[in-house]
């Protein structure tokens, strides 16, 4: 008896592990954020912060999380949108800020540990002017044009579909024959520069080719098949004309549809102003 007990313990841990992160407990903790950065408050973040090892980055430096994260600021969130990825454990969430005192456009990934229901790692990308192209007028103009709803069950795309198909999009930088999988209207939003913005059912994501020979030092993943979407942070070297060397910390967000790549959004930072160029146009 004492035995067979002993040995069904494990199995329970192991099924409770994997139960446990759950798409209702990252959509809890990514409410929570959302919550925090909208009244600049820790408060909401605060019980569902690991209490050991908890790691909080801004463009990809360690910051203060309680003392000078971008946490602390209130914010009137004008758009704010979040995956899940219930298989990795992790979330993205997009935010932007119109205020034209202090405008924002912010991608957010968290790492939770779905045992402890606790957030482990946070780490934000946050641009503002000086920024890849940055126009947040622009990011919530064009971005609600587009569609992003939950994709319904029997149109979606497994896992490995979503991520070949945002891996393709960098793996074409360094590989010329790979193939991009673009949806005949594939429109891309950098900063707030839309490249479809003089027509919505042209394909633009490849317009003036890639960034041919750039190899990207790191791509971290966020799936979420129920929005259709992959989210990938990377950082960018050659982005910055005046920083060529620095890996610029970069999000590229894809909805793919049937296994094409139907939108893209970019959210960039930048250590020289704009990037090393005069404008907010990204040519
Ligand atoms: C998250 O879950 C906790 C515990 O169930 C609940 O008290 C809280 O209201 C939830 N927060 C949000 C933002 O959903
Ligand atoms: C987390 O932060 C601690 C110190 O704050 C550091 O030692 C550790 O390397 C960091 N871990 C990761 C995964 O960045
Ligand atoms: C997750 O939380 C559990 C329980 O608090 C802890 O034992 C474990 O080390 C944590 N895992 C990670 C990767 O932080
Ligand atoms: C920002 O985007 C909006 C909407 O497309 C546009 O009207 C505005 O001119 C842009 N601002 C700049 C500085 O490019
Ligand atoms: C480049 O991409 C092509 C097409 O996907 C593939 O067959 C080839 O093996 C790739 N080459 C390298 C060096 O990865
Ligand atoms: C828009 O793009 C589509 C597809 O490339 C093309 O057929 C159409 O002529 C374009 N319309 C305009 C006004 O450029
Ligand atoms: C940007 O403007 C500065 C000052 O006018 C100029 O020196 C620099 O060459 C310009 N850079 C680009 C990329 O046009």
């Amino acid at each position: 008896m004492r035995l067979s007990l002993l040995a069904c313990l494990p199995l329970a841990a192991t099924g409770a592990l994997a139960a446990d992160c759950s798409r209702e407990l990252l959509r809890n903790l990514t409410a929570r954020y959302v919550t925090a950065q909208s009244q600049g408050s820790l408060t909401p973040l605060s019980p569902v912060v690991a209490r050991w090892g908890f790691n909080y980055t801004e463009n990809q430096e360690a910051v203060d999380f309680r003392g000078a994260s971008v946490l602390l600021r209130p914010m009137r969130l004008d758009h704010h949108r979040s995956f899940h990825d219930a298989v990795a454990c992790r979330t993205f969430t997009e935010l932007i800020v119109t205020d034209p005192a202090a405008p924002y456009v912010i991608g957010t990934r968290m790492a939770v540990n779905g045992t402890a229901g606790t957030i482990r790692k946070m780490e934000s990308i946050v641009t503002k002017p000086g920024d890849w192209a940055f126009n947040a007028t622009g990011y919530l103009y064009w971005n609600a044009r587009e569609d992003w709803s939950p994709v319904p069950p029997e149109k979606r795309d497994t896992r490995a579909v979503l991520k070949a198909a945002g891996d393709a999009y960098f793996d074409v930088w360094t590989n010329r024959s790979t193939v991009v999988p673009l949806d005949s209207a594939c429109g891309r939003l950098e900063g707030g520069s839309y490249t479809n913005a003089g027509n919505f059912s042209g394909e633009t994501c490849d317009l003036g080719g890639y960034p041919y020979g750039i190899r990207v030092p790191y791509r971290e993943y966020v799936i979420d098949e129920e929005l259709g979407a992959v989210d990938i942070f990377d950082g960018f070297p050659g982005l910055d004309r005046g920083a060529p060397d620095y890996p610029a910390p970069d999000s590229h967000l894809f909805r793919v549809n049937q296994g094409k790549i139907r939108f893209i959004h970019t959210v960039s930072h930048c250590k020289t102003w704009n990037c090393g160029l005069n404008s907010t146009t990204f040519k």
